[in-house]
């Protein structure tokens, strides 16, 4: 049994593996009925509790979708609406839901409510965002990379905007796979420099440059999220807006870069803020492979948590 907590806390061949995994089951599914089940069922019999303390559409949609088409059956639910909103420990709500069902997977805020989860629960639990990092995402941005464009290991991704939980867990992946990784934006929003020394000493080269035109010079991936996160306060809108604005990519932007760069945003996207429309909807654009993609990367992540 694993739990997949996170890029940087996942064996090297372990997430090697899972990327590979994820790009066999998408092609084994290549015109089947979108919601055909596996062949081999590997979560047959199996029940899968999908706890969602912040809002979610993708996380939701493709990890429930992945686990019927494994064979599985699922439990949506939300952390409100669970003792677990009403003081019930995580450590006991941990254990109480192993006894239920045959995996967890839990969006929430503190990655301390993840850790204790993973701790306390004898079934494998997987992280779907934390205030600190969305591993599952950067683990289905990778496959993405990949298809399009070969092995990341080696090229050029640069962050712009704010140095938030999707571009720590970029942080992770590119020291785990071997990119080198530019972050562009203002110095109140750099990215954790712990992870910034993690990529770095496993080999990474990761670089800050204040002005986005420069830092995008070379990049083979262009990535961008939005401005106000999930756990950030609504108050702080307008002063975030005001530092990130020179951070937006539009195609001027996209022009610095590689002719051949890919443009990536996790969703959901905020068109005309972080990005223009015009580069979401244009040919550097793969947001909804990128979107598509976290159906096989989790199937890949869920079969290697119950050791498949
Ligand atoms: N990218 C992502 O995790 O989207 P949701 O918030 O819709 O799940
Ligand atoms: N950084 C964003 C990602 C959403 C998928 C947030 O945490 O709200």
């Amino acid at each position: 049994m694993n739990h997949f907590l996170d890029i940087h806390k996942t064996d090297k061949a372990a997430l090697r593996g899972i990327i590979d995994t994820a790009r066999r089951v998408k092609e084994a599914r290549l015109g089947r009925p979108k919601a055909m089940p596996d062949d081999d069922l590997p979560l047959k019999d199996r029940m899968v509790a999908l706890i969602f303390e912040k809002p979610s559409t993708r996380t939701r949609v493709s990890f429930d979708l992945g686990v019927r088409q494994m064979g599985g059956q699922t439990m949506v639910l939300s952390g409100s609406d669970m003792q677990l909103g009403h003081g019930e420990t995580i450590a006991d709500t941990a254990r109480v839901l192993s006894r239920y069902v045959d995996m967890i997977m839990i969006r929430t805020f503190d990655e301390a409510v993840l850790e204790e989860m993973a701790e306390f629960a004898s079934v494998p639990v997987i992280n779907g965002l934390t205030d600190r990092s969305h591993p599952c995402q950067i683990m289905a941005d990778v496959m993405t990379f990949e298809e399009h464009r070969g092995p990341i290991a080696g090229k050029k991704v640069v962050w712009c905007g704010d140095g938030n939980n999707v571009c720590s867990s970029f942080l992770h992946a590119a020291g785990q796979f071997g990119f080198d990784f530019t972050f562009t934006g203002p110095v109140q929003l750099d990215p954790e420099m712990e992870f910034v020394g993690l990529a770095r000493n496993q080999g990474a080269r990761v670089t800050i440059e204040r002005d986005p035109l420069k830092a995008v010079e070379g990049a083979d991936l262009v990535v961008a999220d939005t401005w106000v996160s999930m756990h950030d306060a609504q108050s702080a809108r307008e002063r975030r807006h005001n530092m990130l604005r020179p951070y937006q990519v539009d195609k001027r932007l996209m022009e610095h870069a590689k002719p051949d760069a890919l443009f990536m945003h996790c969703l959901p996207a905020h068109r005309e803020e972080e990005v223009t429309s015009e580069v979401m909807d244009g040919p550097n654009s793969v947001i909804w492979d990128e979107a598509e993609n976290r159906l096989h990367a989790q199937k890949a992540i869920m079969r290697w948590c119950v050791g498949g």
